[in-house]
């Protein structure tokens, strides 16, 4: 999908890699990562955790500290990304790209209120200043569900619940009326029914503001309401992407019904959750053939020689498997 006016996608990643210059060798964090985003879709990245879905976004950002090494291109809105000035990103970041992180209480300084932090965001990028922008944090207040927002202006981070912070920093977030938003893990400190709500929330504002959105989660149960497209991380490389459509009933990466299998679900008897047995690879000891092959119940003598290539198994749906058509279909495993 592609923007009307302009028939390019808002956000073009192309083979991006990260490493990252340790005391014991160069660890591939990110290897080849490849995606199109359009205006105003969402796309969720999955994946356990270490898998790469947080460097890739902050590598996006310019983000990540000094010892990363970047390669490969993401042309946001017609400009390079990879190797822009620090300026140049610093005002990208919270006006046209903004961030939602796990922890809220990173994202405010403990020692304003929540009213001046969310009106600074937007004086930092000349967009309002002095009572109207404190009075438009009111409104975001208010569009992300905060009730008494007027009160609520003048309360510090410490003052809010959980749940109210992490609406009060996507009420940050949306300040500026960014065309990206990057979700990293948005509900994972919250209690589950503050979680729906939270992402209920980000639906809203996507559905009122038109932004896209990259939801990153290890938690695939986040993303059905959530996106429009998947991309099923391991080892930092993309395994699976497709719809959800595809990705939650016909899934065929193994990795990827490792996960669904893993999953609590309305259609799945809770005495038939099956973990993933094993754990993610090192990054200094990344098996020379398919990253998941030694978890894989599938794998064969290929498996362990070389990687496998992303291949299309679908209409918008491509899996990276040595075994594709081996592989028994979602329909017969969960049946
Ligand atoms: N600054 C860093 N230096 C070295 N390794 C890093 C650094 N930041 C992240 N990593 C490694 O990169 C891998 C991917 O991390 P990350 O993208 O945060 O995973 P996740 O999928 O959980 O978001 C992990 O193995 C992590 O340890
Ligand atoms: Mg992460």
């Amino acid at each position: 999908m592609a923007d009307v006016k302009t028939g390019e996608p808002l956000l073009s990643v192309k083979d991006l890699t990260v490493s990252f210059k340790t005391k014991k060798g160069m660890a591939a964090a990110v290897r080849g990562v490849s995606f199109d985003l359009a205006a105003g879709e969402s796309m969720a990245i999955v994946g356990e955790s270490g898998s790469g879905k947080s460097v890739s976004s902050l590598a996006l950002l310019g983000l990540l500290p000094r010892s990363a090494e970047i390669t490969g291109s993401a042309v946001f809105r017609g400009e390079e990304l990879i190797g822009m000035s620090d300026k140049k990103l610093q005002s990208l970041r919270g006006r046209k790209i903004a961030m939602i992180f796990q922890d809220p209480m990173t994202a405010f300084n403990p020692l304003f209120t929540i009213g001046d932090q969310i009106a600074e965001a937007m004086e930092v990028h000349g967009l309002a200043s002095g009572k109207e922008a404190l009075s438009k944090s009111a409104d975001l207040l208010e569009m992300v569900g905060v009730p008494e927002p007027g009160r609520r202006i003048h309360q510090y981070p410490h003052e809010f619940s959980g749940g109210m912070r992490q609406r009060a920093m996507i009420a940050m977030a949306i300040a500026n009326k960014p065309d990206l938003l990057i979700a990293d893990e948005p509900t994972t400190a919250l209690d589950v029914t503050i979680q729906a709500q939270v992402m209920e929330v980000l639906a809203d504002i996507r559905g009122e503001t038109g932004a896209a959105m990259i939801l990153i989660t290890h938690d695939l149960g986040l993303v059905a309401g959530s996106a429009e497209r998947v991309q099923v991380m391991y080892g930092g490389r993309v395994f699976e992407r497709g719809t959800i459509r595809s990705i939650f009933y016909d899934p065929r990466n193994p990795y990827t019904q490792g996960l669904l299998s893993s999953m609590p679900r309305v259609d799945n008897e809770s005495d038939r959750l099956v973990p993933i047995v094993g754990t993610p690879p090192s990054l200094l000891a990344m098996p020379a053939g398919c990253a998941f092959g030694p978890r894989c119940q599938y794998r064969g003598e290929v498996c362990g020689e070389r990687p496998a290539e992303l291949a299309e198994v679908g209409i918008d749906h491509a899996s990276r498997c040595h075994k594709g058509a081996e592989i028994p279909r979602w329909s017969e495993v969960s049946a």
